[in-house]
């Protein structure tokens, strides 16, 4: 796009939010405190819609009238609203030429706002790396978070202004890449939350009180990662499989033989341990072997105790690196 069209776009002051949940008031409320004008809000109920155009001081309208009114739309719906959305606002003719419209989901691509590309509107996701659990939990972390931005290139100027208001970094993400990347995203924060509860399974099987679980954890994940932030990864590793310790890792597989669901998890969590622990260097590619040897046995173990008859389950989640063959 040509210069001044970026600088344009830069100058875009009026935004509309369609969705009223965490993500969107959040956003409208630091855009609005950053100097931006909320045009007007809508959303699926009209009761969500007013409580935060009374906190922004604005209008709460029709879903076409926010669009109409907006230079810039963000759609923060439920990922599966952002589509119907963008297509009953096609229908009513809301969009316009030159318009931003951005959605905040990590799982879609531009792609979902078409009906607003075919009429005209730049069409964006930005998506911030961060996980919002209320309004103003999102208020406190959306400062300072990192976005990827994927769509038309029309609109990054834009984008990376929003993300400068907000404190952020943000990089680029070809469309075809995002899958990928949001499979990242969501084993990084969704399946560590799993990950600490089957933690947590453990040691109440290990019979201590419910009360103390949590907080006997934390101050080791907390720690955990303060050393993720402080030496990175593989440095940040410790434990048994770094060291290279084959028998405190037998003892771990003997006594998670009878908890089938936490070994399946512990295996393939193990075998990721020993790729990290190879570059780390701390082990030597034999005793990488060894250690990749004694997973994959319970492995089988585990496919036997769950259908004898089964040889494609023995070879899940077991194979092995080169250094086996
Ligand atoms: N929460 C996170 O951790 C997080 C992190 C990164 C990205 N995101 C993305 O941010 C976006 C919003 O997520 P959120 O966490 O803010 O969700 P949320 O709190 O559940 O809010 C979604 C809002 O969308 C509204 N909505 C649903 N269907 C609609 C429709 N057909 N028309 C108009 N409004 C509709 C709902 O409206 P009513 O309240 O009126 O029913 C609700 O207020 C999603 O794309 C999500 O993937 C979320």
């Amino acid at each position: 796009m040509k210069a001044e069209g970026a600088v344009r776009l830069c100058r875009f002051k009026k935004l509309g939010f369609i969705g009223a949940g965490r993500v969107g008031s959040a956003l409208a409320i630091l855009l609005q405190r950053a100097g931006y004008e909320v045009a007007g809000v809508a959303s699926r109920r009209q009761t969500s819609a007013e409580i935060l155009a009374d906190r922004l001081g604005c209008p709460a309208l029709s879903k076409p009238e926010v669009a109409r009114r907006a230079e810039a739309l963000f759609l923060t719906t439920t990922d599966d609203a952002v589509a119907a959305v963008a297509t009953e606002l096609a229908e009513a003719e809301a969009f316009h030429k030159g318009q931003v419209v951005l959605h905040l989901s990590g799982a879609l691509t531009a792609e979902a706002l078409a009906p607003a590309a075919a009429q005209g509107a730049i069409a964006m996701s930005l998506h911030p790396i961060q996980s919002f659990a209320s309004v103003e939990q999102a208020i406190a972390v959306l400062p300072g978070s990192f976005f990827s931005l994927e769509g038309d290139s029309r609109g990054y100027s834009f984008a990376r202004k929003i993300v400068a208001q907000l404190q952020g970094r943000s990089f680029l993400l070809d469309s075809e890449a995002k899958v990928l990347y949001h499979a990242a995203c969501v084993a990084a924060s969704n399946y560590f939350v799993s990950l600490v509860a089957c933690s947590l399974d453990l040691l109440s099987e290990a019979g201590i009180p419910a009360d103390m679980r949590l907080p006997a954890l934390l101050p080791l994940v907390e720690g955990t990662l303060n050393n993720i932030r402080s030496l990175g990864i593989p440095h940040a590793l410790t434990g048994p499989i770094a060291r290279g310790d084959a028998g405190t890792l037998k003892r771990h597989l003997d006594a998670l033989e009878q908890l089938p669901e936490q070994l399946r998890l512990y295996l393939s969590m193990g075998m990721k341990t020993v790729d990290v622990a190879r570059d780390k260097g701390t082990i030597t590619p034999e005793q990488a072997v060894e250690l990749r040897l004694l997973l994959e046995r319970y492995c089988r173990h585990l496919g036997e105790a769950s259908n004898p008859a089964s040889d494609q389950q023995r070879a899940v989640g077991c194979s092995a690196r080169g250094e086996l063959s």
